[in-house]
């Protein structure tokens, strides 16, 4: 079949439980949001490599002269390319996002994978699941240094995905509890924290240690909770978790201040979700009309945006953008 304009699509994605831990072996559990998506059209042009181009994401133009903040997406569309047996291939990638990048919500491992879907059905070359995970990790690395393979998993789930060393596993619980996302505005650097914590790990190993290792166990205990339906436990180790992470220095005033708003507002629980140092958190309510109260308080907080997620999978209330 002749190259044709391929498409790939990809979601966002929170981590509920296990940011950071995950990357020294730990457990983590993340939610894909399915109602928040990522697309990417890619056009083979007939040129070459050093010609392709993109638009969307906040950039159009030639790809190799785009900002460092591309790097993942131009080394998605290399590997790709080359996987399908095309590495010379010139391209037109663009993107769609539904959501705001570099907020902890995997806007990278999401662009890179719809981009990797994207030149894969361009040449018309099939690919298994690993073999996706593997070609978005690469592009991962240029993005995060050493990532867990959490983001590059979630944002290709349809369902809650617990991840311990490389192995995703899907969980079949269901979430009933209402789960308020809030952006702090600010972009928050994953490989920045990520750094951050291995040099606290460099410094102190044995005090790191024991911080790494309880949030381990929090998302141990937090699956049993999720067997058994206790949201009221899961609230409380997610407060607990935020405050391990601040304590490893992830998170900010901001993100402190709308973990305090929303717990005072009758959340559950609260924490930062992803790498922490601006990006977004997250909050578990009971129910809709607490959820909508939470959301409230964090607006007044400072959250620019807000979007709520409801327990059944893949159904959002509603986004406020602010
Ligand atoms: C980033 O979304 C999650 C981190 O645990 C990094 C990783 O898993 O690679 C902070």
């Amino acid at each position: 079949m002749e190259p044709h304009t391929g498409y790939g699509q990809t979601v966002a994605k929170i981590i509920l439980f296990g940011e950071h831990a995950v990357v020294y072996g730990h457990p983590a559990i993340a939610l894909p949001l399915t109602s928040l998506r990522m697309t990417a059209d890619v056009t083979p042009t007939g040129g070459t490599r050093q010609e392709s181009t993109l638009s969307g994401l906040g950039w159009t133009g030639r790809l190799q002269a785009a900002p460092a903040r591309f790097a993942s997406i131009a080394r998605a569309a290399e590997v790709a390319s080359a996987f399908a047996g095309h590495p010379d291939a010139g391209l037109h990638i663009a993107t769609h996002s539904d959501f705001p990048p570099e907020r902890g919500l995997g806007s990278s491992a999401a662009a890179a994978g719809a981009v990797i879907r994207g030149v894969l059905d361009a040449f018309d070359v099939p690919a298994t699941r690993q073999e996706i995970f593997e070609l978005t990790q690469q592009a991962e690395t240029v993005a995060h240094g050493r990532p867990s393979g959490l983001d590059a998993v979630a944002t290709s789930a349809d369902t809650p995905v617990h991840f311990q060393a490389g192995q995703p596993t899907d969980l079949d619980y269901a979430l009933d509890a209402w789960i308020v996302i809030a952006d702090s505005g600010e972009e928050g650097s994953t490989l920045e924290t990520v750094t951050h914590v291995r040099s606290r790990y460099d410094a102190d190993p044995a005090a790191t240690t024991v911080v790494l290792d309880r949030l381990g166990a929090i998302t141990g205990e937090v699956v049993d909770d999720m067997r058994v339906g206790d949201i009221a436990d899961m609230g409380a180790r997610m407060t607990e978790a935020h405050h391990l992470l601040a304590g490893l220095g992830v998170s900010d005033d901001r993100l402190d201040a709308m973990v305090t708003a929303a717990v005072g507002a009758g959340a559950l629980g609260a924490k930062l979700t992803g790498g922490g140092r601006g990006g977004c958190v997250i909050a578990l309510a009971e129910d809709e009309d607490s959820a909508h109260r939470i959301e409230e308080a964090l607006v007044l907080a400072g959250a620019r945006a807000t979007w709520v997620h409801a327990p059944q999978p893949g159904t959002f209330a509603g986004e406020g953008a602010r």
